[in-house]
C-alpha cells in the first residue's frame, strides 16, 4: 500500500503545484473565503464527491470506503493573512495586502491531493474519510469552533481528527510531531488607560495616562515572573501602544493591545484574573481608569497520546524513522486546538524548505514566506497513508 500511495502522490504532484499556485495567487482573508470554497467544491465534485457548505465559507465532504469501519476526519484551513507579499514569483498574490503567508494554500491543496488518492483507493480500506476545509483559522473565534458548532463532528462522528501544517524549519522530506500538549492557549488583550490630557509643562493639572500605562506594562510582567509556576511557560506581550500626544501634549488616554499565552488551562484563567486585578488596581492607585477587554482566543492544543503514537509509527514507515522529528512545545496558537478539545486529534508538521536552503526558509506570517513545492508530493501522500493506517487500527 505504501508504494501504491507514493506512486499516486508522485503522479499528482505537478497538478497539485498548479492548484497551489492558483490558490496562492488568489488569497482571501478569514471568513471571506468564498472563491476558495467554490474552487474546493468544484474540485471535490470533479472527484465524484458531494461536498457541502458549512459555517458559510467552509466545505465538508465524505469519501466512503468499504462499509463497517470508523470515520476519520482530515482538516485543512483555507484563509490568508493581511500581509503584502514581497516574493517576486509567477504565482505572487494578485490581491494587494492579502497573502497566503501561513501556508494554508498548501494545506488546502494537500488535502485535495489526499482526497484524490483516497478516492482512488476507497475499495481498499474500510471506513469513512471526512474532509474538512475550514475557514478563518487566523481570526478569533476561529473557523474550527464555528464548524464544530455547526455539526462537523457529527453524522458521522469521526473517531479522530488529523491536521497538517507547513513548517519552514524542516526540509522537505521531514515531518515533525509531538505527543500531548503541543501549542498554547492565546487570549487577546485590548486596554484603554484613561487619564486627563493637557500641556506637557503642567503635569500637576493633568493625569498622565502615558505614565500609568508604562507602569502597567512593566508591572504586568510580574504575573509571568512571580505568579506563574516557573515550570509552566507563559508569555505576555504588548505589541501595540498608542499614546497619541506630542512632545508637549499629554493625551487623554493610551490604547494598548497584547496577548497572553500559556500551556495550562487552569493557570490561563487564574492569570487573566490577576491581569485584570493588576491593571485596574494599578490605574486606580494612580487616579486613572483602566478598561481591559479580554477576548478569549484558542485553547491549548493537545495531541492525544495513543493516536499520536500510531501516527508517529505510520509516519516512520512512510518517510523513515530518521525523517520524523520530535518537536518541542510552542507558544503559538492554532484553532485546530478546538478539534483536539472535542476528541482525539493529532496535529503534525510538514517540512517545507529546500534541503539546500534555497527556498522556503522565511518564517510563516512574513511577506517573504514561501514553500519548496516538492512538499506537495509528501504532504498528500503521507496524509493518505496515515488515514489508511488509522482506519485499520483497532
Ligand atoms: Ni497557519
Amino acid at each position: 500500500m505504501v508504494q501504491t500511495i507514493k506512486a499516486l502522490a508522485a503522479a499528482l504532484a505537478a497538478d497539485l503545484a498548479a492548484v497551489r499556485r492558483h490558490l496562492h495567487a488568489h488569497p482571501e482573508l478569514s471568513f471571506e473565503e468564498t472563491e476558495t470554497a467554490a474552487f474546493v467544491t468544484r474540485q471535490l465534485r470533479e472527484m465524484g464527491l458531494q461536498p457541502q457548505t458549512m459555517a458559510e465559507t467552509g466545505v465538508v465532504a465524505l469519501i466512503e470506503g468499504r462499509p463497517g469501519g470508523p470515520t476519520l476526519a482530515l482538516r485543512a484551513d483555507m484563509d490568508a493573512l493581511p500581509i503584502q507579499e514581497l516574493n517576486e514569483v509567477a504565482y505572487k498574490s494578485t490581491r494587494p495586502g492579502v497573502m497566503h503567508a501561513c501556508g494554508h494554500d498548501v494545506h488546502t491543496t494537500s488535502l485535495l491531493g489526499t482526497a484524490r488518492i483516497l478516492n482512488q483507493l476507497k475499495s481498499e480500506f474500510q471506513g469513512t474519510v471526512k474532509l474538512i476545509f475550514q475557514p478563518g483559522e487566523e481570526v478569533v473565534p476561529g473557523g474550527a469552533s464555528l464548524m464544530i458548532r455547526d455539526g462537523v463532528l457529527e453524522n458521522p462522528a469521526p473517531r479522530a481528527v488529523l491536521g497538517q501544517h507547513v513548517f519552514p524549519k524542516l526540509p522537505v522530506g521531514q515531518v515533525g510531531i509531538r505527543s500531548g500538549r503541543y501549542m498554547a492557549s492565546a487570549d487577546e488583550l485590548y486596554m484603554t488607560v484613561r487619564g486627563r490630557g493637557g500641556h506637557g509643562a503642567m503635569p500637576e493639572l493633568n493625569l498622565d495616562p502615558v505614565l500609568v500605562a508604562s507602569h502597567i506594562i512593566v508591572a504586568a510582567q510580574q504575573i509571568v515572573s512571580r505568579r506563574a509556576n516557573p515550570k509552566m511557560p507563559s508569555v505576555l506581550s504588548f505589541g501595540k501602544v498608542i499614546a497619541n500626544g506630542a512632545t508637549n501634549v499629554i493625551p487623554d488616554s493610551v490604547y494598548l493591545e497584547g496577548t497572553f499565552r500559556t500551556l495550562d488551562e487552569q493557570w490561563r484563567m487564574e492569570a487573566l484574573g490577576h491581569l485584570r486585578q493588576l491593571c485596574e488596581g494599578l490605574a486606580a492607585s494612580m487616579g486613572a481608569v483602566c478598561e481591559l477587554e479580554i477576548r478569549r482566543g484558542y485553547p491549548c492544543l493537545d495531541n492525544e497520546p495513543a493516536l499520536t503514537a500510531r501516527t508517529r509509527a505510520a509516519m516512520a514507515a512512510y518517510v523513515g524513522e530518521e525523517n520524523v522529528v520530535d518537536l518541542d512545545q510552542w507558544l503559538a496558537a492554532e484553532d485546530f486546538a478546538y478539534f483536539s478539545q472535542a476528541g482525539p486529534a493529532c496535529f503534525y508538521r510538514l517540512g517545507t524548505r529546500s534541503a539546500d536552503g534555497s527556498r522556503g526558509t522565511a518564517s510563516v506570517h512574513t511577506p517573504t514566506f514561501d514553500v519548496d513545492e516538492t512538499c506537495l508530493e509528501l504532504g498528500p501522500g503521507l496524509m493518505a497513508w496515515l488515514t489508511v493506517q488509522e482506519l485499520a487500527a483497532q
